[in-house]
């Protein structure tokens, strides 16, 4: 199966003697987060912790609480039991007017990808903007440009939504998480739906922010290629805990029999050509 898993373009950045010697600095961690849905207990004392700069795949099967987490993360939930702490801050009782600063460390691109299709694509990445910041017309403009080109689609300012093809909207909607220039972002099933040329662009895609922006990243994806081409490490979701949380190495030779199973039942689909 490793053999099939697509090769490992991110080993060396992980594997340096910096890692090694420093302590990691903790951007998200989770102490004992229980959350319940009428009687379905989702978040069954979830511990977890994000370090500063990686990225963290989020692996786990449908249902089992991954967009839950995030929810979490954003303080769009708060826990029934446990903690949420944000760059060493509890979040958990924080007021709504505080989560609105909390919240702004992140951008999200959600499942849904939610773009405005009655706005263009312009719009679409300046809303944030217009509605966060004072920016002038023209700073605005250039910070959508700019994001535009981050993301590879220069020049669609003009285009609706409807023009435009799965693989676009996503980043489009990349572009709209980024422009308020997050500290992390967290993107929740990105290559979902996508034909797999179009997902290998939206990982290396991933990959080309996470160093030209600098940031922590949340990757939930029931891809595994995708898994394997982004993460620096997987936290396995299963009945309510992370039961498995290692580097993508360890995650290769596991012995936990679920994350096998999981691992192994996505490798036919690894095995596809995806590229060239
Ligand atoms: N607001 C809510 N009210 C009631 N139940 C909810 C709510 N949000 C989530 N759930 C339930 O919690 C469980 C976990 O949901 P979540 O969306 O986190 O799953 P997921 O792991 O992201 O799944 P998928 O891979 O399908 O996106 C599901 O059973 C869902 O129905
Ligand atoms: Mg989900």
């Amino acid at each position: 199966m490793t053999d099939t898993i697509t090769t490992d373009r991110r080993a060396e950045r992980r594997d340096t003697p910096e890692r090694r010697t420093h302590p990691r600095d903790v951007f998200v961690e989770f102490q004992g987060v229980h959350k319940s849905y009428g009687v379905k207990d989702v978040l069954r004392g979830v511990d977890l912790k994000v370090y500063r700069g990686e990225v963290l795949v989020i692996l786990g099967g449908s249902g089992s609480g991954k967009s839950v987490t995030l929810r979490h993360i954003l303080g769009l939930e708060a826990p029934d039991e446990g903690r949420v702490l944000i760059e060493e801050e509890d979040i958990t009782d924080l007021p709504e007017e505080e989560l609105y600063r909390v919240r702004k460390k992140f951008g999200m691109l959600f499942q849904s990808g939610a773009l405005f299709d009655s706005m263009t694509v312009f719009e679409n990445i300046a809303f944030p903007l217009r509605e966060h910041t004072d920016m002038s017309d023209e700073e605005v403009g250039r910070a959508v440009v700019e994001k535009l080109e981050l993301v590879d689609l220069p020049g669609t300012e003009h285009l609706m939504p409807v023009d435009l093809s799965g693989g676009m909207r996503k980043r489009v909607g990349l572009a709209r998480s980024i422009v308020l220039n997050p500290k992390m972002i967290l993107y929740d099933e990105p290559t979902t739906g996508l034909d797999p040329i179009t997902a290998q662009k939206i990982n290396e895609l991933i990959i080309d922010l996470q160093s030209k922006l600098n940031v922590t990243s949340i990757v939930v994806t029931h891809d595994i290629q995708s898994a394997f081409s982004v993460g620096d490490r997987i936290a396995f979701l299963n009945q309510g805990v992370f039961e498995w949380t290692g580097t993508m190495e360890a995650a290769r030779d596991t012995d936990h029999p679920q994350l096998r199973e999981f691992l192994k039942s996505s490798a036919v689909v690894a095995a596809q050509p995806t590229r060239q």
